[in-house]
């Protein structure tokens, strides 16, 4: 095997896609050693808890995973385990790209844009405590430290990959301190990187503006709720959660997984779309300098979307998970 990869199948559709995704990076002739792991409700039933310290420590070892969708409970339970992974790997980018694809239905067709979403700090510190009862208290936390470093990487990522715009998503007019920082660094950052345009867009603002007209867009770089938030109203542009894809990146390790959640709705009926997390796969594949078998990957999706004549139920079809991903492996090996 030419590579080792920690895998993470996670609950809900979170099989069902992965299974497929591993399908399709075989077909694209990458052999790859998977180490499999339970998260979530799953692990706490065999282990005691969400996220074991083996699938830490396996990441780490491996430096990068392929990982499907968890639950988490809402309100009560335990801690979200992708904040945990995030934050134990320090995968501090989140980064989702946002295409349209020839052949899926949505209003709009030149979207390409790329949401950098800052993935350690913010009001996702999980800081929350009652201050009285009746009254709760969310602590917002942003480090200049964090903000430098999603700062940089933004700039560093449309300049690697050609493109020609960073806009600095913020709320700074309210949260003079946390967003000014955060914008505030983000304009000394831009300083450097005078190839690339910079813009400013408040949050509620750019919601109005990618609905309006996305095509306006590049590369994005904002907080970690607001690019949680803009990255799913992005995926609706495009046709939706079924086709984006994304990545968790850190200077030591990646985590790949798909912007969408665990869809309990479709759980187990073998019906989902795994565009997104193959979509995935292919840029990790790239990270791992398997420039080919990406482009091969990303290609066949583009083929069968185009072609359109197996489409899962998200997209208008009635193709079953399975149909799609053989209708993908044969677009790789034809
Ligand atoms: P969701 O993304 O799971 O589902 C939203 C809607 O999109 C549902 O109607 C679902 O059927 C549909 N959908 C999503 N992915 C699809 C796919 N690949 N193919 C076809 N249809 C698809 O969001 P929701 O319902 O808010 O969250 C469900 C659970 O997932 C929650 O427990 C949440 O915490 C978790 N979640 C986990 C994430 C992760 O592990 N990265 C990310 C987002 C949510």
């Amino acid at each position: 095997m030419d590579y080792k990869v920690t895998l993470i199948p996670g609950d809900g559709i979170g099989p069902e896609v992965t299974e497929a995704t591993q399908r399709v990076i075989a077909a694209a002739g990458v052999a790859i050693e998977w180490e499999p792991f339970l998260a979530g409700a799953g692990a706490i039933e065999a282990y005691g808890t969400p996220c074991p310290d083996e699938i830490i420590e396996s990441i780490q070892r491996n430096r990068i995973a392929l990982k499907g969708p968890i639950s988490t409970p809402i309100g009560t339970g335990f801690r979200s385990v992708n904040v945990t992974l995030r934050r134990a790997l320090d995968l501090y980018a989140c980064v989702r790209p946002v295409k349209s694809l020839k052949g899926v239905p949505s209003r709009y067709e030149a979207v390409d844009l790329v949401i950098v979403r800052e993935n350690t700090e913010g009001l996702y510190s999980g800081i929350e405590h009652m201050v009285v009862p009746g009254v709760a208290e969310s602590l917002k936390i942003v480090t200049e430290k964090a903000c430098m470093r999603i700062a940089e990487f933004a700039f560093r990522h449309a300049r690697a990959t050609g493109r020609k715009r960073v806009t600095v998503v913020h709320k700074a007019n309210i949260m003079k301190l946390t967003d000014g920082m955060f914008l505030d660094v983000a304009r000394q950052v831009s300083k450097r990187f005078s190839d690339i345009e910079t813009n400013e867009c408040i949050v509620d603002a750019c919601c109005m503006g990618l609905v309006r007209d996305p095509s306006n867009f590049d590369v994005l770089v904002m907080d970690n709720l607001y690019g949680d938030i803009l990255s799913d109203l992005s995926a609706g542009l495009v046709g939706g959660l079924g086709v984006v894809p994304g990545a968790n990146i850190g200077d030591q390790c990646a985590v790949f997984e798909a912007v969408h959640g665990s869809a309990p709705d479709i759980a187990g009926l073998g019906v989902a779309n795994p565009t997104a997390l193959v979509l995935s796969s292919a840029l990790m594949l790239q990270y791992m300098g398997e420039r080919e078998a990406a482009r091969r990957i990303e290609h066949a999706v583009e083929h069968v979307h185009a072609e359109g004549k197996v489409r899962t139920r998200d997209i208008g079809g009635d193709a079953t998970t399975e149909a799609f991903t053989e209708a993908l492996v044969a677009a790789i090996t034809s």
